[in-house]
């Protein structure tokens, strides 16, 4: 298999089918010709098309004609129908990588022809801005040769890990949900601005890049959150004092059940015959 991608088939144009292919035409990592898809209503596909000037294909069928490289980017409750589509079309030469969440790549091997290779991958919505975490497992039949095929397909929306399968619902509650947490923590920190007086805008400024810059310092410097805090926490200073009111609101515990609530989550939301 050459290291390189030649044809990508993408199945399923939603926001995250759209986002990895404008991520792939603004890197250069494949040309606009070279990408084909289908979505599955006709007009959906003119429109989704046209926006990224990419090709439309008539059927899940005819696509996997076309292209080697299969990303699966539908919701889990159309995986069945895609997959009894492509699945015994599909040959070694093909690798497919899926986005789709909770279905495991045994599932995915389980219905497409022996020897296929099956990626699995779980980016999140901040590829949009293309500072996305995506993290990839590999299936049994992939290689890491298949895996640094689904990080140059990844990369370009932000940082790529490789994680073993079993992963994979940590994943998706901490990385894959994360947004969500961290949003829900810059509205109240914007909130917390307008009651000691400052206009939202600029609160909101304050607030996104503090989160923003601490994030950085933590990438940057390698250091321990903890020493980090402790950097800004002065004897007697004002930070202390916040860091109390956390404490007793007890936001370190309220964060790590929110991750364990939805890694379990994730779990329960597997298809059936996985483990
Ligand atoms: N959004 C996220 O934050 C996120 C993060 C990580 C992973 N994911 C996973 O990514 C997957 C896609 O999510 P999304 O938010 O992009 O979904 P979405 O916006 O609902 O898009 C789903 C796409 O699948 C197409 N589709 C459905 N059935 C099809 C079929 N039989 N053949 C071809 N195309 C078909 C739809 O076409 P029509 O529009 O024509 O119906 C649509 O273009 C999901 O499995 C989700 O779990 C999402």
């Amino acid at each position: 298999m050459a290291n390189k991608i030649s044809t990508v088939g993408v199945i399923g144009l939603g926001t995250m089918g759209r986002c990895l292919v404008r991520g792939l035409i603004d890197s250069s990592t494949v040309s606009k010709d070279k990408i084909f898809f289908t979505t599955k209503h006709g007009e959906a596909s003119a429109k989704a098309g046209k926006e990224l000037g990419i090709v439309p294909v008539g059927s899940n069928a005819e696509l996997v004609k076309k292209a080697s490289l299969i990303v699966l980017a539908v919701k889990p409750q159309n995986i069945p129908e895609v997959l009894a589509e492509i699945g015994k079309s599909l040959t070694p030469q093909h690798t497919v990588i899926s986005i789709v969440a909770s279905v495991q790549t045994d599932q995915i091997e389980a219905s497409v022809s022996k020897g296929v290779a099956v990626v699995r991958a779980m980016p999140n919505t901040p590829a949009l801005v293309r500072e996305g975490m995506t993290a990839i497992c590999v299936g049994s039949g992939a290689s890491k040769e298949h895996a640094d095929l689904a990080k140059m397909i990844f990369s370009p929306l932000g940082q790529v890990v490789v994680v073993d399968e079993k992963n994979m619902d940590a994943v998706t509650g901490l990385s894959g949900c994360g947004p969500a947490y961290v949003y829900v923590v810059l509205e109240s920190l914007t909130d917390a601005g307008i009651k000691v007086g400052l206009s939202r805008e600029v609160a909101q400024q304050l607030a996104a890049q503090t989160v923003l810059g601490s994030a950085k310092m933590l990438m940057v410097t390698g250091k321990h959150p903890a020493a980090l805090k402790d950097e800004v926490t002065t004897p007697a200073g004002c930070t202390i004092d916040g860091l109390m009111e956390l404490e007793e609101g007890k936001l370190r515990v309220t964060l790590i059940k929110a991750v364990v609530q939805a890694t379990n989550r994730a779990k329960s939301l597997r298809l059936p015959d996985s483990e």
